[in-house]
């Protein structure tokens, strides 16, 4: 393992620094931007060291080819991988310990002298995050036909900068006729992706990998509440019309539901017009990220948080119009796959509330299971996000043990 610990170390010192906020130790590395296309040249960089012939679609996925000779070369591949991209001030992991680990599982493989007996693909998914063009998972849904280009090529980031801009301005030319990878169900076996932990079930349990059997169903939801402005010095407190206090009532209001229901609901991003220290809003936006064990429940959440909204709003003389942004179906991960992964170390099979590129896939009918790396402060999307070394190299290692026995002889 002491090759990999020098290998694992060396391209983790090179991520690093890119994207990195000085100030809040966090990242920015949203899709196309100089940072994250920063850490795609460089995964594109590492594979061609691993000799991985690299393939990218007409929106930036990008996989490297670990191909064996003969005919089993055009056999249906393992992919393995995760994403680059972060949050706005994510955490180091999330995305990139996939990334990293699969790179370093490939050279952990060679160390040990195997050779594959179909294809093994390491990829990298665009926009997982959702952090600029609000879609999550944008670059594996495109990938799979769950989102279509028609769907994807105007929405804006905060900018209005259209997602087919930002395409073309990263010198990537989207290509509207190409359905991005037709044949991924036929050319893809199976999917592994490797992820830090976002919570804190592997820190109880005291050990450091864990597989994932489920994903919660969630939502983002764009909340417009429209009032009137006025003057904060001279409007008579029961003649305003207030969207703030509409939107502030429904923050409470979600809280108190998702509590109830043992699920999830936050509002972490508000746009405020005009946004005056001194004057009533005439405008406040708000997006609702909401998650529950299953899609009946996740829809009887977004009911009621709208339901007590629209009766406020009532209220404040303020209108509301509610629009769902994103939405993402429950998954559970193949249930045989999860079961090779977990058996032979006795790894703890675990739910997760968040979002990945492994559902999407799971989602297109690709057999799909997830390992997870404890994160001992629990914290994600956040600079405090971390895993401890050990940790990682025993997720490279449980990740290579599982792309030996998927492309090895018994695959
Ligand atoms: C992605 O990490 C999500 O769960 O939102
Ligand atoms: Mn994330
Ligand atoms: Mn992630």
């Amino acid at each position: 393992m002491g090759v990999i610990l020098a290998d694992f170390e060396a391209m983790w010192r090179e991520l690093a620094p890119i994207g990195r906020s000085a100030s809040s130790g966090g990242y920015f590395r949203q899709p196309f931007t100089p940072a994250e296309r920063e850490c795609h040249a460089w995964f594109v960089a590492q594979c061609e060291t691993r000799g991985l012939e690299v393939e990218s679609d007409p929106v930036g996925n990008t996989v490297g080819w670990w191909r064996p000779s003969g005919p089993a070369a055009d056999e249906p591949a393992v992919l393995t991988g995760s994403h680059l991209d972060s949050v706005l001030d994510g955490g180091a992991y999330d995305g990139p310990l996939g990334v990293v680990s699969a790179l370093a599982a490939i050279d952990l493989l060679r160390d040990r002298g195997f050779t594959p007996q179909r294809p093994i693909m390491v990829g990298a998914f665009v926009e997982e995050e959702g952090s600029r063009f609000g879609l999550a998972c944008l670059g594996s849904r495109l990938a799979t036909g769950q989102t279509t280009w028609a769907q994807a090529r105007d929405l804006t980031d905060r900018d209005g900068v259209r997602f087919g801009d930002a395409l073309e301005s990263a010198g990537i030319e989207p290509d509207p006729g190409h359905v991005v990878w037709t044949k991924l169900r036929e050319r893809i076996a199976c999917f592994v992706e490797l992820h830090v932990e976002q919570g804190r079930d592997l820190v109880d349990r005291e050990v450091p990998v864990g597989v994932a059997s489920a994903i919660w169903p969630h939502g983002r939801y764009r909340f417009d509440f429209a009032g009137e402005a006025n003057h904060a010095g001279t409007t008579r407190m029961e003649d305003r019309r207030d969207p703030m206090l509409t939107y502030a009532m429904t923050a409470l209001a979600a809280n108190k539901q998702a509590r109830l229901g043992g699920q999830r609901a936050t509002f972490g991003r508000v746009d405020v017009r005009p946004n005056g220290t001194n004057a009533v809003p005439s405008r406040v936006t708000a997006w609702l990220d909401a998650r529950a064990e299953s899609t009946p429940a996740l829809e009887v959440l977004l009911a009621e948080v709208e339901r007590q909204a629209r009766d406020r709003a009532g209220r404040d003389g303020t209108a509301l119009s509610v629009t769902a942004e994103s939405v993402s179906g429950e998954v559970t991960f193949d249930v045989d796959l999860t079961a090779r992964l977990a058996a032979p170390g006795g790894l703890p099979v675990i739910p997760t509330m968040a979002g990945h590129d492994a559902g999407v896939l799971a989602r297109a009918g690709v057999p799909t299971a997830m390992l997870f790396v404890r994160n001992p402060t629990g914290v994600s999307h956040s600079p405090a996000e971390h895993a401890e070394t050990a940790d990682c190299l025993a997720g490279v290692e449980a990740l290579a043990d599982t792309l030996e026995r998927l492309a090895g002889d018994g695959g």
